[in-house]
């Protein structure tokens, strides 16, 4: 019978969100990959120990986590009943809707019919009563930003979510749609973007907007799926994401193009006693917009040695600008590149 470490609130950082009266862990739980039906399930659960140990209270899901799409709900949801039952009050759980989940017209995207229904069901696959952040996957180009803002807001007024977010939206879509949740009192009050030292498109556009509206980001692919580690320093390990089937998203193509940044940044690094990884994740949270971290795992050391980046979380204008001089110098990369 699992019992949380009676110590797990000694040492975390909890940022509270924008000017909600809600608090995150500075670094946040990831389950996108390694938790699916595909993945060992003691493994699942010893990450999620640790990580729940060490005073992380943020768990992220979504519909389609998996692989197979649902199963990181399901299996979250049988470590809930177990495990986490006494619990809950502590946790922060989150899902969303907005890609693909299930043939025909509204197993997609933002229209009332998909994001009501696709919460439902992700109640039902994790047991639980109610999310505590429920988001809009991505905007819908096809549905009207109000359709997609009132299923939120009912889903807030049913009782299935207590926040709602959105993620991958753009500044001025975040701009139409908290105008549309202030107009209604929807507990709107972050936003989940792609942001790590490799990917920056949202200092310019979300952060701003995010500031000026009082809301607050979580950061996803912090680590930007691990190359922003020591993970590929010498090569692609047989177990790494860059290498497994089961996980299409990280490719050897971006290993190569980034590796000398990568050997650079490492270099900075380590003046600050600090692994690539960590000083990935306390750059992150340098940005005031940011409240928490997310990161993913497959194996409880790596989160352990994740949440030992908020020991040094302050940068000198020397760090700031060497790391900009070398990502500077990082010739534009193909994500799509295989
Ligand atoms: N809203 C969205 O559209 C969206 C999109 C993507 C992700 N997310 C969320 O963000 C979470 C994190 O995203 P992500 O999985 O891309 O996260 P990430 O933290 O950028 O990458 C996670 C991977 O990095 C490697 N890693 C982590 N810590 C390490 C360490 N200390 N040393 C060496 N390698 C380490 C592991 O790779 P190996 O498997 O190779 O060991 C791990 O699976 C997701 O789980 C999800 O909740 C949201």
């Amino acid at each position: 019978m699992y019992r949380a470490n009676e110590q797990r609130y000694d040492k975390m950082i909890y940022n509270r969100v924008g000017d909600s009266g809600l608090k995150l862990s500075a670094i946040g739980m990831g389950l996108w990959n390694n938790f699916g039906s595909v993945d060992a399930y003691a493994t699942q659960k010893a990450i999620i120990h640790q990580a729940f140990d060490l005073g992380i209270t943020y768990f992220d899901l979504a519909n389609n986590y998996g692989p197979e799409p649902g199963s990181a709900e399901e299996n979250f949801g049988k470590m809930l009943a177990t495990d986490l039952k006494p619990y809950r009050d502590e946790l922060v759980i989150a899902s969303k809707a907005g890609y693909v989940m299930w043939p025909g017209p509204y197993g997609n995207w933002g229209s009332r019919k998909s994001i009501i229904a696709s919460a439902d069901q992700s109640l039902r696959r994790t047991g639980l009563d109610y999310f505590d952040i429920f988001y809009s996957h991505r905007a819908d180009p096809a549905t009207n930003p109000e359709e997609t803002a009132l299923a939120l807001d009912q889903l807030v007024r049913e009782g299935k979510t207590l926040y709602v977010g959105l993620s991958n939206y753009s500044g001025a879509q975040i701009k139409v749609m908290s105008a549309i949740f202030r107009e209604h009192h929807t507990p709107f009050i972050i936003d989940q973007p792609r942001y790590n030292l490799l990917n920056r498109d949202v200092e310019a556009d979300v952060f701003p907007e995010l500031v000026a509206e009082k809301k607050c980001a979580v950061s996803f692919s912090s680590l930007c799926q691990g190359l922003l580690t020591n993970k590929y320093l010498k090569g692609i390990p047989q177990d790494s994401r860059a290498n497994k089937a089961t996980i299409p998203f990280l490719h050897p193509a971006q290993v190569a193009q980034t590796l000398g940044t990568i050997k650079q940044l490492n270099a900075v690094a380590a003046n600050r006693n600090q692994s690539l990884a960590q000083m990935a994740l306390a750059w992150n949270l340098r940005q005031p917009a940011i409240a928490s971290v997310l990161i993913g795992a497959s194996r409880p050391e790596q989160v352990l040695a994740n949440v030992a980046a908020l020991d040094n979380v302050a940068f000198s204008e020397e760090e700031l600008a060497q790391i900009e001089a070398i990502l500077a110098a990082q010739p534009a990369i193909d994500w799509n590149a295989k």
